[in-house]
């Protein structure tokens, strides 16, 4: 039997089309893009997470050497989360990058252990985490839950 799954979602042709606390942010997160420390991609990307009380926690990819010790910006940014603030649940992730790895206009995409650890916080706290991406081209991507960028996910 074939079945079929879909996903709902929303595209802005500009990040100044969102309201004024998604406007904030997507410049938080370019903010801290700049803190990336990307010697080997030079792909500088960052991320911003809204938390329940109106915060906003940063956070940049930071790269090593040895490659695969480094970290993207969505985990960087939610462990951050986890560590200091376990029991404030996040609202929204924002994402945004500046490189030349990816063209102007592709939204930057999780990769898929960020997805994976996007949404065991999600799971955690019983309430779905809104993503905001965001292109080079400042297009803008709005999906409703991490599940839908994980379908089938890895789940307890
Ligand atoms: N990177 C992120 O920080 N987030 C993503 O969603 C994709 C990739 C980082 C990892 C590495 O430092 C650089 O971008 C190139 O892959």
């Amino acid at each position: 039997m074939i079945k079929n799954i879909s996903i709902r979602y929303s595209e802005f042709a500009h990040w100044e089309e969102l309201g004024p606390d998604d406007i904030e942010l997507v410049k938080k997160a370019f903010e801290v893009s700049e803190n990336a420390y990307a010697p080997y991609s030079k792909f500088y990307v960052g991320t911003s997470l809204r938390m329940e009380d109106n915060s906003i926690i940063l956070g940049s990819n930071q790269e090593n050497i040895a490659y695969p010790s480094g970290l993207c910006a969505e985990r960087v940014a939610l462990f951050y989360a986890g560590s200091n603030y376990p029991n404030l649940k996040i609202k929204k992730i924002c994402v945004v990058a500046k490189g030349e790895i990816i063209p102007k206009e592709n939204w930057i995409s999780p990769c898929g252990s960020c997805r994976q650890v996007m949404i065991e916080s999600q799971n955690r706290q019983y309430q779905p985490i809104e993503i905001i991406l965001v292109s080079q081209n400042s297009r803008v991507l709005v999906f409703q839950s991490v599940s839908d960028l994980l379908p089938f996910a890895f789940n307890q």
